[in-house]
């Protein structure tokens, strides 16, 4: 036992497919944070904070930022547009000091280039019509030239001319003969301008952040890592190929910080009281019924943050909390739409188990894609539904449906479920522990 391991990491990561509601959940985390990560993912992701009133779009920089004791962190295993978070570094500016103490993107983090986003594009088109509708951000294809060892780091912006050259030059002999096919090309001095121009913007607040993540452990003081993306989105572990490029599992984002499991505390796994999903792929509890469907969208405002597309929404599947991954407590948004859904309609369903190869199975299957079968859940109906008044403060408060139904995703889990959103404004948290 290595007793100065004091575990202090919270991670607050999705359980499904994204869109879960992990900001709130994460900013709520790092108010008494001393830093607060974002590890995994780019700009694919985003969410909105509210800050003196204003509503702030986020894609890259963690909302604990505008905490006076929050270092913001752009970890490691990040695929950063230098375009976004100048943008977003502008935005900040006006509510917080941005110092080079307050947010440090990491020198280990990867650069999107702007082939990466044709690249994107072209990986599309070239699907027909098995496309993963990605968020066209260009996020895969900078994730492959990682693994692939062509990347651009942040730290490379510092280099000698010739020496990023080289690289750039790497990277366009492998990418050029597929890009000219589609009409595209870079010249080598028009992806240094494009480095050089992000060097200028971004250069304050690239750095080595190692030294500031062991004196913040070994200081016993909070770490918040806010996943991105989702469970179900997991590279390795979630619906491959409809996935994203990066691991979003509670692993995942530690490793893409470097900070070993040991030091994690809990790890918080966000849902809502129903399911969503943006761009292809299975989705057992996907409502096609569009009158039903239509309900929960305009009750829930399932419309993607980055890109504004329609998102598909489902009934609530327990079978997708994958129990692997051993989440310490959930966090359950968007109880109050439910509630209204049921009022509505009459009923609630819930997902419990999946009717798969003639088998009632407990775990999502692996093979989907191979069976070409989606599974079929099966629910139980919760009559009605229930309506949360402005009265409701505390899990006593609420009313008894909604108790029960709260109760249920614990016994099928079999994790507890600490926090639960009844509203959309940050405070409209019930914390239970
Ligand atoms: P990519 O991450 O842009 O490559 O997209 C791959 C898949 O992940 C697509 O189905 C996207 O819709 C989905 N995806 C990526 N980021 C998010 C997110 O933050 N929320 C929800 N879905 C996402
Ligand atoms: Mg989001």
């Amino acid at each position: 036992m290595n007793t100065r391991i004091q575990p202090c990491v919270t991670a607050v990561v999705g359980t499904k497919w994204g869109d879960e509601g992990k900001a709130r959940i994460a900013t709520y985390e790092a108010q008494n944070a001393r830093l607060d990560m974002r590890t995994q993912g780019g700009n694919n992701a985003g969410h909105t904070i509210v800050v003196d009133g204003d509503k702030i779009g986020l894609h890259l920089i963690p909302g604990g930022i505008i905490n006076e004791e929050t270092t913001a962190i752009i970890g490691n295993g990040v695929a950063g547009n230098p375009k976004v978070l100048t943008e977003e570094i502008d935005v900040m500016s006006k509510y917080v000091n941005i110092t080079s103490e307050k947010l440090i993107i990491s020198d280990r983090s990867f650069v999107i280039m702007p082939y990466h986003i044709d690249l994107d594009g072209i990986c599309e088109d070239e699907r027909g019509k098995a496309k993963i509708a990605t968020t066209n951000r260009g996020i895969g294809p900078t994730y492959s030239d990682a693994a692939l060892r062509i990347g651009v780091r942040y730290q490379d912006l510092f280099r000698s001319r010739e020496s990023l050259e080289g690289i750039l030059g790497i990277a366009m002999r492998h990418h050029e003969d597929k890009l000219a096919k589609y009409g595209k090309g870079y010249s080598v001095k028009e992806l240094y301008d494009y480095l050089m121009e992000a060097k200028e913007n971004l250069y304050k607040w690239i750095g080595d952040p190692d030294e500031l993540i062991a004196q913040t452990l070994y200081g016993g003081k909070k770490i918040v890592i806010e996943g991105a993306q989702a469970d179900r989105l997991d590279l390795l572990n979630g619906d491959y190929p409809n996935c994203t490029s990066s691991q979003c599992n509670p692993s995942g984002v530690l490793s893409a910080t470097g900070i070993g499991p040991l030091w994690v505390k809990e790890i918080v796994g966000v849902m809502k009281g129903y399911d969503s999903r943006v761009g292809n792929g299975p989705f057992p509890t996907e409502i096609f019924n569009d009158e039903v469907a239509k309900l929960i969208r305009e009750a829930g405002h399932e419309y993607g943050t980055t890109t504004g597309r329609p998102r598909r929404v489902g009934w609530l599947d327990l079978v997708a909390v994958n129990y692997l991954r051993g989440y310490s407590a959930l966090a359950v948004n968007h109880i109050d739409t439910i509630g209204k859904i049921g009022e509505q309609l009459g009923y609630i369903k819930v997902c419990y188990a999946y009717l798969y190869q003639g088998e009632i199975v407990h775990n999502f299957p692996s093979n989907i894609e191979v069976t070409g079968e989606v599974p079929k859940p099966l629910y139980r109906t919760f009559e009605g539904g229930w309506t949360i008044t402005e009265k409701t403060n505390s899990y006593e408060d609420l009313p008894e449906k909604a108790k029960i139904y709260i109760g249920y995703i614990e016994e099928i889990t079999k994790v507890p479920v600490r926090d639960i959103g009844i509203g959309p404004g940050t405070n409209d948290t019930i914390k239970r522990f």
